[in-house]
C-alpha cells in the first residue's frame, strides 16, 4: 500500500510572516498526521520559518528547485548542502514552469535528480503535457519521453524514494482539472512505463501524485483512483483551510 502524499506548492507567493503565519494554521490541524505524508514548499526565502514552525511535527519541508552543483560561483543557486542545514527533506524538479520559463530540460532535471538522491533529498519529479499536445494526440509521447529522459540512469532501489508528479500544464492554475479518468489514465501509463524499464517492485513502490487545479471539490475522486498516490497542490495550498480539506480527503 503506498502513503499518499499531499504537498504545498508556494510557488512565489507568501512573505515572511504570511508563509510563518500559514505553517502555523496547518501545523495547529495536522501536526501529528501519519496516514498521509504532508510537504509544505514555501519559497526558499520562508524555508527557515517554516522549518522552525514544523520541527516538531510531522509535516516536511520541501523546496521548490535546487541546483546539481555543490557549491561555487553560481550566482542565485541554491544548493543541496543549504537545503539540508534547513531540514529541507523533498525537493520539486522540473515544475512545467521552470521548464517553460526558466528552460529547464529533461537533460538538467535529469542531472539535479540524480545529485538529489546521491545527497538524500526526497526528489518530486512533474511531468506533463501542454494543450496543444493533448488535442494533437501525443499526451503518451510526451510523458514516455519525459520519464525516459528525466530517470535515465537512476537504480531500480531508488524509487522508494521518488515521487512523479504528473501535473497536465493545462490543468494548472487554470481551474481545468484532469478528469480522474484522465488522470488515472497516465498515472497508469506511467507506472507501467516504470515498470518495463525498472521492474516491478520500482513501479510498485514509486509514489505518482496528480497536480494541475487540484481542490477539495474534485481531490476525493482523484485520490480515489488506483495509480494517484496524492497531490501536488498550487492554488490551493495557499490557504490553509482548503490545504486541510484535501489533506483530510486524502487520509480518507
Ligand atoms: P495548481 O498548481 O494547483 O495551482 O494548478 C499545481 C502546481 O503547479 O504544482
Amino acid at each position: 500500500m503506498r502513503k499518499n502524499i499531499i504537498a504545498g506548492n508556494w510557488k512565489m507567493n507568501k512573505t515572511f510572516d504570511e508563509a510563518s503565519e500559514l505553517s502555523r494554521l496547518i501545523a495547529r490541524d495536522y501536526a501529528d498526521c501519519t496516514s498521509v505524508d504532508i510537504v509544505l514548499c514555501p519559497s526558499f526565502t520562508s524555508i527557515k520559518a517554516v522549518s522552525d514552525i514544523v520541527s516538531e511535527t510531522q509535516i516536511q519541508i520541501g523546496a521548490q528547485n535546487f541546483s546539481h552543483e555543490d557549491d561555487g560561483a553560481f550566482t542565485g543557486e541554491i544548493s543541496y548542502t543549504m537545503l539540508k542545514d534547513l531540514f529541507v527533506k523533498y525537493v520539486i524538479l522540473g515544475h512545467s514552469e521552470r521548464r517553460e520559463f526558466f528552460g529547464e530540460t529533461d537533460d538538467l532535471i535529469n542531472k539535479k535528480l540524480i545529485k538529489a538522491l546521491d545527497k538524500n533529498l526526497k526528489p518530486i519529479v512533474c511531468v506533463g503535457e501542454s494543450l496543444n499536445e493533448r488535442e494533437n494526440g501525443v499526451t503518451k509521447d510526451i510523458i514516455k519521453n519525459q520519464i525516459d529522459s528525466c530517470l535515465l540512469n537512476i537504480p531500480s532501489e531508488k524509487f522508494s524514494e521518488i515521487i512523479i508528479a504528473y501535473e497536465p500544464v493545462w490543468a494548472i492554475g487554470t481551474g481545468k482539472t484532469a478528469t480522474a479518468e484522465q488522470a488515472q489514465d497516465v498515472h497508469s501509463f506511467i507506472r507501467q512505463r516504470i515498470n518495463d524499464q525498472f521492474g516491478s517492485d520500482a513501479a510498485n513502490i514509486v509514489r505518482i501524485q496528480y497536480g494541475g487545479s487540484m481542490k477539495a471539490s474534485n481531490a476525493k475522486e482523484l485520490l480515489t483512483q488506483p495509480d494517484i498516490d496524492g497531490g501536488l497542490i498550487g492554488g490551493a495550498s495557499l490557504d490553509a483551510q482548503s490545504f486541510g480539506e484535501i489533506v483530510k480527503i486524502a487520509i480518507g
